[in-house]
């Protein structure tokens, strides 16, 4: 009985390494990381992508600058991508599907990255399948009252900054959430 136990643990420990190697990050999540760098022409803070590096396949992506992840599980839990274009003319063309394979996330920041449009149907919206999304920093972008029907499903937020935005005249704020703007 306490053998199977063991046995047991032995397995999941063994599963567990396969998945994030050797604790590191989550493959899953560091193919992801790239794919979100790869869809950003990033003229603003350079510094910070370095450190994303597709060649350097030894690194760990919970050490990459702006990614945080949980020391127990290895899932990113924050990213902090503020900053990115504001060196650029062009606007970033958001498309919001390219978070959700960081299922834990809880907090990001796209701050100050003059945001203005996204994809057809890959807004905010798609962040209602984050479930652990609590923090969202919007702010210094270039939205507009269009945007804010697509935070209502996102049911676990509880910060929204959009200040410094281009929202004006009277805001319906859903009844589903309550935050300052
Ligand atoms: C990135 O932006 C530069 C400067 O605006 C432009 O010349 C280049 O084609 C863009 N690259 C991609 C992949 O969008
Ligand atoms: C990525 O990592 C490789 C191997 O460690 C290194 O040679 C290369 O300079 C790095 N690239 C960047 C952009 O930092
Ligand atoms: C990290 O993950 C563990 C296991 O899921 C959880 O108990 C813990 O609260 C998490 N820590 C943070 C900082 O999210
Ligand atoms: C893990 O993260 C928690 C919360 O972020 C921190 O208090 C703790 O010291 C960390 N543990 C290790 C071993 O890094
Ligand atoms: C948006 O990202 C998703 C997930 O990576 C991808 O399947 C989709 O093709 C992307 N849409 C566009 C227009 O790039
Ligand atoms: C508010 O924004 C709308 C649409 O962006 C614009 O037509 C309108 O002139 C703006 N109103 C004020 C008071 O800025």
């Amino acid at each position: 009985m306490e053998l199977g136990r063991f046995w047991w643990w032995v397995v999941l420990i063994l599963v567990q390494f396969g998945m994030n190697g050797c604790f590191g990050c989550w493959e899953q999540e560091r193919a992801a990381l790239l794919q979100l760098k790869a869809s950003i022409n990033s003229t603003g803070d350079i510094e910070n992508f370095q450190t994303w590096n597709s060649t350097n396949k030894n690194s760990d992506c919970c050490d990459w600058d702006g990614v945080k992840c949980n020391n127990t599980t290895g899932r990113i839990i924050q990213l902090d991508l503020s900053w990115m274009m504001s060196w650029s003319g062009e606007d970033w063309c958001l498309n919001a599907s390219l978070f959700l394979p960081f299922e834990e996330l809880q907090h990001l920041d796209l701050d100050d990255n003059q945001i203005s449009r996204w994809v057809p149907n890959e807004g905010f919206e798609r962040f209602s399948a984050l479930r652990k999304l609590e923090m969202l920093y919007l702010a210094i972008n270039h939205f507009n009252n269009n945007v804010l029907s697509s935070f209502s499903g996102i049911s676990s937020l509880k910060l929204l900054d959009l200040s410094a935005n281009k929202l004006n005249g009277s805001l319906h704020i859903p009844a589903t959430w309550r935050s300052s703007t």
